[in-house]
């Protein structure tokens, strides 16, 4: 594996790597911190890409708390033998100025109910103008063919869905689906920062996702008792969500009845860590007539 620091450093060694017959490049781009879920993403470039680049960069745009960027965990000698090992070809690791040089005066913005609601109204309009505009620029200097992105950052992959769309950049963004621990937390980086305590206290989140999957399953439609179910569960362990949202999986507009795809996001804090979960609702097939 190969670190690169500079964006020309990347474009060179992709360009080489095509002209050396890597007919497909696949992008991961995380912050690092890499765990389970960074890896999974890595094996999902590794079966449908020649190439796979892994960019490692703490975004300080996309931060909106200046303790949260400077407690955000950074261990790049760790997460390079993680990332090598999982088989990553190119670890691109920028400094900040590298990718926000002097002068440096873009901002892609995504508009509308996608960027404005639940994390963009939680974390304010920079979180996701940082994202879309860091993600945009690590696909045009990496020039990827597909780019991968964890389901657990719903609304993260529907602003890059919506902005690759928009603005005619020809990455395919593959979706992969969240990895948990056993005990049913989504992996994240912030994990490690959770006392024992808290670490338990925590499976309320995916524990309220399941219980408003089970209440669906045996044919509870209505927005209104799903969320109570999983508020239930949060109470119980002592949570008070940010938010426990219904909306449109596609608009992120406020769903009343689960019909089309509906996304159920939680947000709560857990001790001082922030954590998000999500899982996707369809109506259950409707039972075969015998
Ligand atoms: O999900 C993340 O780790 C970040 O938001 C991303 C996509 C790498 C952009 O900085």
């Amino acid at each position: 594996m190969k670190t690169i620091r500079t964006a020309q450093g990347l474009r060179d060694a992709v360009r080489g790597a095509r002209e050396r017959g890597s007919a497909r490049v696949g992008l991961v781009p995380t912050m690092g911190a890499l765990h389970e879920g960074h890896l999974s993403l890595v094996r999902a470039a590794r079966r449908d890409c020649d190439l796979i680049v892994m960019s490692i960069f703490v975004n300080p745009k996309q931060f909106t708390e200046a303790v949260d960027l400077e407690g955000y965990p950074r261990q790049e000698a760790a997460d390079a033998a993680l990332a090598a090992a999982a088989g990553v070809d190119v670890l691109f690791a920028p400094e900040a100025s590298e990718l926000y040089p002097e002068g440096f005066a873009t901002t892609v913005h995504v508009a509308g109910p996608v960027t404005e609601t639940l994390e963009g109204a939680g974390r304010g309009p920079a979180h996701f103008d940082g994202v879309a505009t860091v993600v945009s620029k690590l696909l045009l200097v990496s020039g990827a063919d597909r780019a991968y992105f964890g389901q657990k950052d719903a609304q993260q992959l529907m602003v890059v869905r919506r902005m690759v769309a928009d603005l005619g950049i020809r990455t395919d963004i593959v979706a992969c689906t969240t990895v948990r621990d056993s005990d049913g937390l989504a992996m994240s980086s912030r994990n490690v920062r959770l006392n024992g305590e808290d670490r338990a206290r925590a499976t309320a989140i995916p524990r309220a996702l399941e219980a408003v999957e089970a209440a669906l399953a045996l044919g509870e439609t209505d927005v209104e008792a799903l969320h109570a179910r999983a508020g239930a569960v949060l109470a119980a362990a002592g949570i008070t969500p940010e938010y426990v949202a219904f909306v449109d999986a596609h608009s992120f507009l406020p769903a009343h009845e689960i019909g089309e795809p509906v996304l159920c996001a939680i947000a709560a804090r857990v001790g001082s860590v922030r954590l998000i979960d999500n899982t996707v609702l369809t109506l259950p097939e409707p039972s075969e007539e015998r």
